[in-house]
């Protein structure tokens, strides 16, 4: 029988962006917690880039404040797990390494993090989920917007149809083109996924969420500078019209730019620079939010369902965030062949 864990080692492996914001989180958490986790190590592909500061389409963040003396650093993740044996790890790694890292921290008895998109396939998500399932560890992927505070009401909406059903959707996501990542992995589609499956997934991931998978997708898109660069997607459901569309050959001076337009039977919900306004023929109302912000909330959840047992399945799942993976990639088959693809 396994004892009584006091305190939970904790590895990041890849410490690009997200590697760094998901410390800063966990760092707070640590405290907040009073120290029951503790980081013992970090993997990067080379020591310079990973003790230093990036800078993100979500803005620059800041680790000259870190205290790194007490962690290991690694260039092999197979070597840190061995020697540190940490309780869970968060892969933050380029997207082609999410499947492998995972399922390799699994089969050695440990809980793992793994950032969005969950796999580059189908089959590389379902082969994560059966190994989460085969070593009952805890997996959980970071598809963040489920934990973002407006999207979170608007679920609430939705469900309750506190202002009727929806009945027209429409988003759209832009970003300057990504040049920011270790060896500009994130612009080769065949790393990637490109624009669809890396940065689309998240709205592919909040209609999912929202209201399951849609029947079909039809989708178009541009490959002017970079191959899979944009799309533009319709998706099938019965009773409502759900459009949407992702864009990042934007250039590097446009602002990031992330919008709902949400027609309810009798409001019209707008999001975005994360302000929720509700739009009625009477008035206009500003949606009290809670600040928190996303990130801190997803590694919170995540921690408390392996140290706490305290299940988030109301807010996410491995195989939802798989069926989203599903959309994203049919999007990109309907693309290619100019025709509607049927979701399985
Ligand atoms: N949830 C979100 O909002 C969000 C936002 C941005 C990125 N992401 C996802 O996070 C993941 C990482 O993205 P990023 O922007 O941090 O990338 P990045 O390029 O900034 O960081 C990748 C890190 O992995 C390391 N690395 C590469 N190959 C390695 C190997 N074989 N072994 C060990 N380390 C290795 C690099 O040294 C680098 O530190 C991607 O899957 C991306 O889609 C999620």
């Amino acid at each position: 029988m396994q004892g009584v864990i006091l305190m939970y080692r904790y590895a990041i492996i890849g410490f690009g962006g997200l590697g760094k914001l998901h410390l800063m989180n966990l760092l707070r958490l640590e405290q907040e917690r009073k120290g029951d986790i503790s980081l013992c190590a970090i993997c990067g592909a080379d020591k310079e880039s990973v003790l230093s500061n990036v800078k993100l389409n979500l803005g620059t963040v800041d680790i000259s404040s870190v205290d790194f003396s007490k962690c290991g650093f690694y260039e092999d993740y197979k070597e840190l797990i061995e020697k540190e044996k940490p309780d869970f790890i968060l892969s933050t790694l380029p997207t082609y390494l999410h499947e492998e890292v995972a399922i390799y921290a699994l089969s050695k008895g440990i809980h793992v993090f793994s950032e969005k998109p969950m796999a580059l396939t189908v089959d590389g998500c379902d082969r994560m989920i059966e190994n989460a399932r085969k070593t009952q560890r805890k997996l959980m992927i970071g598809q963040s917007m489920r934990f973002s505070a407006p999207y979170a009401k608007l679920k609430e909406y939705v469900l309750n149809k506190t202002y009727g059903k929806v009945r027209r959707l429409e988003f759209c996501r832009y970003s300057q083109t990504p040049t920011w990542t270790w060896n500009n992995w994130i612009l080769d589609p065949k790393l990637s996924g490109g624009c669809v499956v890396d940065m689309h997934i998240h709205d592919v991931d909040l209609i999912n969420w929202l209201f399951g998978k849609p029947k079909a997708v039809f989708s178009v898109g541009t490959e002017n500078k970079l191959e899979l660069e944009s799309v533009i997607t319709q998706y099938v459901y019965d009773d409502m019209l759900v459009t949407g569309s992702a864009d990042w050959s934007m250039p590097q001076q446009f602002p990031f730019t992330a919008k709902y337009i949400i027609n309810f039977e009798n409001a019209t919900a707008v999001i975005a620079d994360k302000k929720f306004l509700l739009y009625t023929d009477e008035e206009v109302i500003d949606v009290p939010l809670d600040d928190e912000n996303n990130h801190y909330m997803e590694i919170k959840a995540f921690v408390e369902m392996i140290i706490d047992s305290k299940e988030c399945n109301n807010i996410t799942t491995v195989e939802s965030v798989r069926d989203s993976v599903s959309i994203a990639l049919a999007e990109i088959e309907s693309m290619r062949c100019g025709k509607m693809v049927f979701i399985k």
